[in-house]
């Protein structure tokens, strides 16, 4: 049988993840949450992974929402676990130890814009279109999206878009901050590996410290989350990397990093 996810490593620092299954524009069934969830944990393990761009097979969709057949039978107990199971990759992808750059190459709805929305950061392609249309299903974001999408783009935004189910086109998406860039759809992955690689030229550890102290702090007061900035500035300096990166500042030369 086909993977629903695939993993492609294209240096040792950088993969690429697809969600596949093209024929049903990548909609997120049990199985490729699974998949998503297990290959996100293989490789949050890995210390040489430094960046991941994740974005979905085919030509017209990141994923266009969680799979409606596979929902429409659920009972109440069936639907709180697939909405556990959601939370539980979105969470995964949010705090693996290296940035995920999503590259939104079509549709991303629903569950398709929740997963995106656990990413850190989204290029779009010029065909991209995103939003949470399941109020138009009779149900309700149920991956984070009704709190990530508040996050990302305001709190008056989300609420219009998770009423109306209006869907968002690629410039829109880029004038309210859900997506960073819009770029043409054959230049999509060439952009997201340009800034993966670029990630992944820094020093790793500082970048996910980066990435954790953002996203903890988010979510308490300022004195607090200025203490985790500090907590974890402070952690560098027991680094190799920060030695490494200061004397080749001095040195004039480009500092040569070993994430450790
Ligand atoms: N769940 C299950 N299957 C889905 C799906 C989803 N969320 N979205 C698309 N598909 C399937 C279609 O059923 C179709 O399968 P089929 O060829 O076996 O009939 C296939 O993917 C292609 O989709 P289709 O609707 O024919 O493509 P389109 O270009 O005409 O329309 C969309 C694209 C995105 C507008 C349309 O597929 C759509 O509205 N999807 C649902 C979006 C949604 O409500 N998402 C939130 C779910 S909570």
């Amino acid at each position: 049988m086909t993977a629903t996810v695939l993993c492609e490593r294209i240096t040792t620092e950088i993969a690429v993840v697809t969600l596949n299954r093209p024929d049903k524009l990548n909609a997120l069934n049990a199985e490729l949450l699974g998949e998503l969830d297990a290959t996100f944990a293989t490789l949050s393990a890995d210390a040489n992974v430094s960046c991941v761009i994740l974005t979905g097979a085919g030509e017209k969709a990141f994923a266009a929402g969680a799979d409606i057949a596979a929902m429409s039978a659920m009972s109440t107990e069936q639907a709180r676990a697939f909405s556990e199971t959601g939370h539980r990759v979105c969470l995964r992808i949010e705090r693996a130890p290296f940035p995920v750059i999503g590259a939104i190459n079509g549709f991303a709805l629903g569950g398709g814009c929740e997963i995106a929305l656990a990413c850190d950061f989204l290029y779009a392609s010029d065909k991209a279109k995103l939003g949470q249309p399941e109020v138009n299903l009779g149900v309700m974001p149920g991956f984070g999206g009704t709190q990530r999408l508040a996050r990302r783009v305001g709190i008056g935004r989300a609420r219009e878009l998770c009423y109306t189910a209006d869907t968002v086109a690629a410039d829109e998406a880029l004038r309210i901050g859900l997506v960073n860039a819009v770029v043409p759809h054959a230049d999509l992955m060439t952009k997201a590996r340009e800034t993966a690689t670029k990630i992944a030229s820094k020093g790793r550890l500082a970048v996910a410290q980066c990435k954790r102290v953002l996203y903890a702090g988010a979510d308490v007061p300022l004195d607090v989350a200025n203490a985790l900035e500090t907590q974890s500035f402070a952690m560098l300096f027991g680094t190799k990397d920060q030695a490494e990166g200061m004397k080749a500042f001095l040195e004039k030369r480009k500092a040569a990093f070993t994430g450790v």
